[in-house]
């Protein structure tokens, strides 16, 4: 950690974000418990400490709150939303619940083009605001940098110049030039340095897991991204010791398991065995309408298959996974309590007696991190740009039960939905396309006779790590050529929407 940023998490949905935008800057930067010492940041040797945002009000007597020998001055501090106010109020300000609140683009005007807005060239810029309290008081000595429309105070600096609290969010892309906050904050005021990067993550994690790995690997493939870049990951730094399952839950992608087989078992020689599961996991989740007990039924199922896998096969000291960051957060497994928004089945789900000890080598990154990482590792592009598509599958793009028909519809829709995508030179233009149903049938009418079925809704985001997520802006064209692909093509359909809904309010699955 030497020269590297820590990042302090109070808990906010985008406190790795930091992190990520930091290591993008090319310097290393992680995230911490928020009460790690300050004797222990100093002792790493870390050029700077960032305090992130978190839902808690710093007046609240339960709030956490760091170690106080953080505002001593010795390192570089920069506080961010629930941070800045930390930092107020250690200073001697005042933090208090604002009258008007601030969610939501608002507009930054710079006072002082120095400290963290050097070479700003403009005086006003966008920020992203998501904040419920306000500082009524700052403390004597501290300068104001930056107002806002309802904030006096929204950027401050102490007046040796080595903290800093920001009431917005410069690691969120609506901050116009957040980067360049950033980067003055980690290059100009903490004087740290560029080394970081992907390889150097990759050289250290094989040589980390080559270290501590004493046993046999069993790790779980299904052709995604993730699980494809962990199981060549862990094939080059314990080779011998891995083997991977793919386990078919009869709720993929068309001609998944084929594709596996050819790039993970001919080209990259990742020993590898097939598990057809298909009709033990679509038998539990017969008449099973809830998503939440869907991702519960599917982790249960295949932990079971799993088990009996490892022991038929065993013995196994170890379960990889291909976790990632997003994955972490949303089911709110982070080190700071932030809500759980939806179980992902690969990170819950785990039965507690099960006896492997769970190694997650990409639980740090978000996915285009892993995609750089694969393709220092030489996994196929095609492999590498493949859209994400969610461990219990299908079974989240049927709303309802699970049915035959609706599987047969919704797998030969994404299929189709995938081929135009590609036709139409589009496929790596957007985060994720997909198409799901429900039980909705309409009327429609085939030659002149009138014909009852279902209504396939597609949907295409574009998104830069899942955590938001925005519609894509198709051409009417190629709409047009989607739904006709699916209502010619896939029996039973007679009608297709598409999905106009961004995350927030919506997530990207529909369930
Ligand atoms: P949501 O729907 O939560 O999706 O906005 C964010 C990203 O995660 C994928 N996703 C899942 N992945 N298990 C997974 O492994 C799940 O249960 C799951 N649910 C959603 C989704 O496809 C998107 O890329």
């Amino acid at each position: 950690m030497g020269g590297a940023i820590a990042v302090l998490d109070f808990g906010g949905q985008y406190s790795h974000l930091i992190c990520r935008r930091v290591r993008a800057l090319g310097v290393y930067s992680a995230l911490f418990p928020y009460d790690t010492s300050a004797e222990e940041l100093k002792r790493m040797g870390v050029a700077g400490v960032i305090m992130s945002g978190g839902p808690a009000s710093v007046y609240e007597p339960s709030s956490p709150h760091p170690d106080k020998d953080i505002f001593s001055g010795n390192v570089p501090l920069l506080g961010i939303c629930y941070g800045y106010g930390l930092i107020v109020q250690a200073h001697g300000g005042e933090m208090q619940r604002a009258t008007r609140r601030e969610y939501g683009k608002s507009s930054l005007r710079i006072l002082d083009r120095t400290g963290l807005f050097t070479g700003f060239p403009q005086e006003t810029i966008s920020c992203w605001m998501s904040h419920g309290d306000s500082a009524t008081k700052i403390p004597a000595g501290m300068s104001v940098l930056a107002v806002s429309d309802n904030s006096p105070y929204a950027a401050v600096e102490t007046s040796d110049g080595k903290q800093f609290g920001v009431q917005f969010h410069p690691e969120v892309a609506h901050t116009e030039r957040g980067d360049a906050i950033l980067s003055n904050f980690v290059f100009n005021v903490c004087g740290a340095t560029r080394g970081w990067s992907m390889s150097n993550f990759l050289d250290e994690t094989v040589s980390e897991l080559s270290s501590t790995i004493n046993g046999r690997v069993l790790c779980a493939v299904s052709g995604g991204v993730d699980s494809s870049v962990a199981s060549v990951l862990l094939n080059r730094a314990v080779p011998g010791k891995l083997q991977c399952v793919f386990i078919d839950t009869g709720l993929l992608r068309e001609g998944e398991a084929a594709e596996v087989s050819k790039f993970l078992k001919e080209d990259l020689r990742v020993p590898i065995e097939f598990i057809d599961a298909s009709e033990t996991f679509i038998s539990a989740l017969r008449g099973i309408a809830d998503p939440e007990q869907k991702r519960k039924i599917i982790g249960r199922v295949f932990a079971d298959v799993f088990e009996h896998y490892a022991r038929g096969s065993g013995p196994f000291e170890y379960l990889a996974q291909g976790t990632l960051y997003p994955d972490v957060i949303e089911s709110g497994r982070s080190s700071a309590p932030a809500s759980v928004i939806k179980t992902h089945h690969n990170v819950g789900g785990l039965p507690k007696d099960l006896s492997l000890k769970v190694v997650e080598p990409l639980k740090a990154l978000y996915k285009d991190e892993v995609r750089s990482l694969g393709v220092l590792l030489g996994l196929p592009a095609k492999v590498l740009q493949r859209h994400p598509f969610p461990g219990p599958g299908l079974a989240v793009r049927i709303i309802g039960d699970v049915t035959p028909e609706k599987l047969r519809i919704c797998r030969r829709s994404n299929k189709v939905v995938e081929d135009v995508l590609f036709e139409e030179g589009v496929y790596n233009k957007v985060w994720q396309g997909f198409a799901y149903l429900g039980d909705d049938r309409v009327t429609g009418v085939l030659g002149d006779e009138r014909k009852v079925g279902y209504q396939v809704t597609v949907k295409l985001v574009e998104s830069i790590d899942a955590m938001t997520a925005d519609w894509y802006r198709a051409s009417p064209q190629m709409l047009e050529k989607v739904s006709s692909a699916i209502t010619n093509e896939v029996d039973g359909v007679v009608s297709v929407v598409y999905a106009i809904s961004s995350k927030p309010p919506a997530t990207i699955e529909p369930q």
